[in-house]
């Protein structure tokens, strides 16, 4: 244990100039999720402890200390499987607090987690802990979880690619005290029509992402948005409506955090063609060329990945 006072800053500087060829090399030994020596940052999924992987679960299970996101964690989920272990909430608390907390702990030989809400490579800002931490000579690595516009998408009994209705999905934010005006892309993405714009931290921006999309030309106000408040929590909330009206249902239920904001036709499961994979692919015949996808089913079942939707 040291009372050595850490340099966070210096470790993110130092991974600067990293390029793809000078990964670390454990990016070879280990598959995603492999319990690995160190801290392990475990996405804790979207809040129903049962979303939690199992793997995350078994390390939860076995932790002295676990350091938690905060409200973003559910309670529910706390009980269930840390009530044995230390558990100290993040939140308000800067790098140069929670390293050496993270760092003493596992050298004193305290079985550590970081436990991040949904997905840690998801708006999780898990990375600068990990360098800070390896910078101090503590390993740590992630363990992936269902991030919370999954949870969204399956509440809404929908999916975010859609045949025929979303191509693409974009995970997003909106404009705010950690992203300038000019880097928010919102508008862009809802604009291109085929995809389904997923809104990460912006439940209290609802109205005012939704105006400015009123504002820009081509962009429909009839578009569909489905607003998932606490998805998979028991007071799990949908709001539905489209680009004009949702603003002020958002307002009226005066929700102002944690919730999913989800802009395009995929948020309501309609208007979606018959998909490849169950179609013409599989029943051995041609498809249409023109959709870039394998012209015949003999080409398709040698690749281990065809371009049909799962
Ligand atoms: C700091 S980000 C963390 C995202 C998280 N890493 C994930 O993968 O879901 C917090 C935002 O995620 C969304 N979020 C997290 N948990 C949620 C849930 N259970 N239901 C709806 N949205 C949630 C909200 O938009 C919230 O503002």
């Amino acid at each position: 244990m040291t009372d050595d006072p850490v340099d966070s800053q210096a470790s993110i500087d130092a991974v600067g100039d990293r390029t793809a060829d000078e990964l670390d090399p454990r990016v070879h030994e280990y598959t995603a999720g492999e319990e690995q020596e160190g801290i392990p940052f475990i996405g804790a999924g979207p809040g129903d402890p049962g979303l939690l992987t199992v793997r995350g679960k078994e390390l939860v299970d076995e932790a002295d200390l676990v350091v938690h996101a905060g409200s973003l964690v559910s309670s529910a989920l706390l009980v269930e499987h840390c009530a044995d272990a230390e558990l100290v909430n993040s939140v308000g608390k800067d790098l140069e607090e929670l390293i050496p907390l993270m760092r003493d702990a596992h050298e004193s030989g305290r079985t550590v987690v970081r436990l991040h809400s949904g997905d840690p490579a998801v708006y999780g800002a898990a990375l600068e802990q990990i360098d800070a931490l390896e910078s101090e000579g503590v390993p740590a690595y992630i363990v992936p979880g269902v991030t919370s516009s999954f949870a969204a998408a399956a509440t809404l009994r929908t999916q975010l690619t859609l045949n025929g209705v979303a191509n693409h999905v974009a995970f997003t934010r909106p404009r705010g005290k950690t992203l300038d005006a000019e880097d928010d892309h919102v508008a862009e993405f809802v604009e291109m029509g085929d995809v389904t714009t997923c809104i990460y931290l912006g439940t209290h921006a609802v109205s005012d992402t939704m105006d400015r999309l009123l504002d820009r030309d081509g962009i429909d106000p009839e578009t569909p948005v489905a607003v998932v408040y606490h998805a998979s929590w028991d007071d799990e909330d949908v709001i539905t409506g489209s680009i004009a009206d949702i603003g002020e249902k958002v307002e009226s239920v005066g929700y102002r955090a944690s919730a999913m904001v989800l802009i395009g036709e995929a948020a309501t499961g309609a208007g979606y063609e018959r998909s490849f994979l169950y179609g013409d692919w599989a029943n051995g015949g041609a498809t249409d060329a023109a959709n870039g996808e394998p012209d015949d089913a003999a080409d398709a079942a040698e690749t281990t990945e065809t371009e049909a939707d799962d």
